[in-house]
């Protein structure tokens, strides 16, 4: 009987058809990851590899259908998941499901100083792209905060890289998590809009690893990217896409990067360099980014057939090819071919929900004399919102982050909305800026044109004003060209449209003046003495107004702090104080030499005392006010491979419950290379109760005494005497401790 069993058995068997699926041993997740790349690298011909190492449509790259391997989709942007787009075009196309939750702008982000909303933000932006079947998040951008006038400051989070590197690391791991990859960018140096294609860095070893580099190397090295976007300027002559310094020395020699380098949009120029230089994922070129180019000319690219032509002309080998292709199918492993990925979601309560957490904590108190704010509204009966900004809405423009919103709340709105029927709300313009509202095909649906004078629209302002109790005027930029835009960079400090004069005569119509700035960098406010309270506001998306209304009425109290420095006037500014920066276009290479070196931001601010900022970096008020005991060190030295631990009690010395970030501050008293008077090296975030006090504790290690010896091509941390420095500003120092590192024991 056995014997008949087994016949019948072998009988089908032979009989099986010869395509019986079974998984392919590289889906069996049994075996390693980094064999099962192998054993597909193996099984692609090198046109399958070249095919995957460049784009196929504007926003895509190649699969391998032989093989079942699935196109990559990447998406803008930071913050939210922008509209489909042709196959081929920027233009959207004209889906009615790919509207998105907009999210504040990373300046936002970064002005709440804490960690956990960067988490939040990024889980949430990346159950968006997931649901949208997004597999590359074209951000966030970690570019530091140089000059006031970069068209795109907005999109970076500010001045100090060690703020950088701690809100940069949980946003990517929140996106992750998603099975969805973040592509840290520009890498590096793209510290300005103008000549962005053409302006060749030149910086200082210090400057470079100290400044610039340190939120890059945190992504890599502790969010793990897995991805990275070369920028478009140049380094050292090259490319920043294909740079062999960045690329190969730093990114994936000294930080052991294991992910994909992709290009900007058009920021691949040289395919031998493109082959050499640790480019592996080409995108956007014949474009310059954000212009028209030529059509279907994806096989022309650097990383294609040009490519494979050398390839077979026996002109280059295959050993680069492989290592593209290794981390692109890595890439893959980690997205496409996860197969517990989770499913995403999209317009959800809990994404709206964020955006607005998130805008709240990152709004900025900035001024508040005679504790003008918050609104009383059981003593109001009318207020008069004017301004702009109070109507436009922000999340269209601006550039590749420009967004399709399900809905955006203007501050107009929000306002109304929190005072329901308590409050009488009047509207006045106040001043017409910028009446489009459209981009990449997408429009915000708002009529904005108003032909009335600036004069009739001020004296019309001026009247309202008279006749409130209180005034909210909403000014500042507005994403259109100029004035806070990619490609192109402010002309000035100054705000457009002559919003100052309109501010000076509010502040004479009605004592009880609010101003709300509007902007993702620092703006001049010469009436800023004559105005009680001002309040700085981010492109807070698609809760802006709801954040707004919450801090002006106190139902949340300001908590925000500055991540750059509001310079009294640009000439303050090092990198212009310096006039090393240039606001002309040119044709050609542009050298611009970081003169300043480390000195950027506060670090210029605090050798300069004679150009006391407007409002400091890490500057920021609450409703309520903290008083800060003396701080202390646990031990009066530490070894290098040692710690010392600094605390420092906090209180809130009010009425109202608030949120107050202390900062640690680390000054080195003598060292053998020129440095900061004082560099932020720990922060943190905590909620006071009236009368409740906190305990804030720091851990110094050797990390946060060092500084970059360009001599050695090292980090080193001289022994000597320290300072820690605890504040609640840059300028705001409540107190400091000494100890000293001993050299090793
Ligand atoms: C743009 C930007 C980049 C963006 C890309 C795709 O020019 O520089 O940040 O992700 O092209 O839109």
């Amino acid at each position: 009987m056995r014997l008949h069993a087994l016949f019948i058995g072998l009988a089908w068997l032979a009989a099986a058809p010869a395509e019986a699926q079974v998984t392919p041993a590289y889906l069996d997740e049994t075996i390693p990851v980094e064999e099962r790349i192998e054993d597909v690298l193996n099984r692609m011909t090198t046109e399958e590899k070249v095919a995957i190492i460049h784009a196929q449509s504007k926003f895509s790259s190649a699969g391998v259908p032989r093989l079942g391997l699935p196109e990559i989709w990447t998406t803008d942007g930071p913050h939210g998941i922008r509209p489909e787009v042709f196959w081929d075009q920027w233009d959207q196309a004209g889906w009615t499901n790919d509207s998105c939750v907009a999210f504040p702008a990373l300046t936002c982000l970064a002005a709440t100083w804490n960690p956990e909303m960067a988490r939040l933000y990024g889980k949430s932006i990346g159950e968006e792209a997931r649901y949208r079947k997004k597999d590359v998040i074209l951000g966030p951008g970690v570019n530091i905060y140089r000059t006031p006038l970069n068209g795109r400051n907005f999109e970076y989070m500010g001045e100090d890289p060690y703020l950088a590197a701690r809100m940069v690391v949980p946003y990517i791991r929140g996106v992750q998590e998603n099975g969805v990859a973040t592509c840290v960018k520009h890498f590096a140096l793209n510290n300005h809009e103008v000549n962005r294609h053409n302006t060749n860095v030149v910086v200082d070893d210090r400057a470079l690893y100290e400044i610039y580099l340190p939120a890059f190397k945190a992504a890599v090295q502790e969010g793990g990217t897995w991805a990275i976007m070369g920028a478009y300027n140049l380094y050292k002559g090259q490319h920043a896409c294909h740079n062999k310094y960045l690329l190969n020395d730093i990114l994936k020699k000294e930080w052991g990067f294991d992910g994909v380098v992709i290009s900007d949009w058009g920021g691949t120029h040289h395919t031998m360099e493109a082959i050499q230089n640790g480019l592996d994922l080409e995108f956007g070129t014949w474009t310059n980014g954000l212009a028209g180019g030529a059509k279907k000319a994806y096989d022309n690219y650097h990383l294609a057939l040009p490519y494979l032509r050398l390839i077979r002309e026996g002109k280059v080998g295959t050993d680069e090819l492989n290592d593209k292709a290794r981390r692109v199918l890595r890439l893959m492993f980690r997205t496409t071919l996860n197969p517990h990925r989770p499913l995403g979601s999209m317009l959800s309560e809990a994404h709206y929900d964020a955006a607005r957490r998130i805008a709240e904590e990152g709004i900025v108190l900035l001024q508040n004399k005679g504790g003008l704010l918050p609104i009383d509204l059981s003593r109001v009966k009318k207020i008069a919102v004017i301004g702009e900004n109070a109507i436009k809405m922000m999340t269209v423009g601006g550039g590749s982050s420009s967004l399709k919103v399900q809905h955006e709340c203007t501050p107009l709105d929000g306002i109304r909305r929190r005072v329901a029927d308590s409050v009488e709300v009047v509207f006045a313009r106040g001043y017409v800026g910028d009446v489009s509202g459209e981009y990449n095909g997408v429009t915000t649906g708002q009529d904005l044109r108003d032909d009335r004078t600036p004069d009739v629209l001020r004296d019309e302002a001026v009247r309202t004003a008279t006749q409130a109790d209180y005034v909210i005027f909403f000014g500042g930029l507005n994403k259109s060209a100029g004035q806070d835009c990619e490609d192109a960079d402010r002309a000035g400090l100054s705000l457009p449209y002559g919003q100052d004069s309109l501010i000076a005569a509010l502040a004479k119509a009605n004592k009880n003046l609010i101003v709300v700035n509007v902007s993702g960098n620092a703006v001049a406010m010469p009436w800023a003495d004559d105005v009680p309270a001002i309040m700085q506001v981010w492109f807070l998306g698609s809760e802006a107004g709801n954040a707004i209304a919450a801090v002006l009425t106190g139902d949340v109290p300001p908590s925000g702090k500055l991540p750059f420095t509001f310079p009294a006037k640009l000439e303050d500014v090092a990198a212009h104080s310096l006039n090393a920066y240039t606001g002309e276009r040119k044709r050609g290479i542009v050298d611009i030499e970081y003169k300043e070196s480390i000195f950027v931001g506060y670090r210029w601010a605090d050798k300069h005392t004679d150009k006391e900022p407007l409002f400091p970096f890490g500057h920021g008020l609450s409703y309520t006010t903290f008083d800060y005991g003396k701080p202390r060190v646990d031990a009066k030295s530490m070894f290098p491979d040692g710690k010392v631990t600094v605390s420092v009690r906090v209180k809130n010395t009010g009425k109202r419950t608030g949120q107050e970030t202390v900062q640690l501050y680390v000054s080195d008293k003598k060292a053998s290379l020129p440095r900061p008077v004082k560099e932020l090296k720990g922060f943190q975030k905590v909620t006071l109760a009236p009368g409740e006090e906190k305990e804030v504790s720091f851990i110094v290690t050797r990390e946060a005494l060092s500084f970059f010896d360009d001599r050695k091509h090292a980090w080193v941390a001289e022994p000597g005497t320290f300072e820690a420095l605890i504040g609640a500003s840059a300028t705001d120092i409540r107190g400091r401790v000494a100890f000293t590192l001993k050299t090793d024991d």
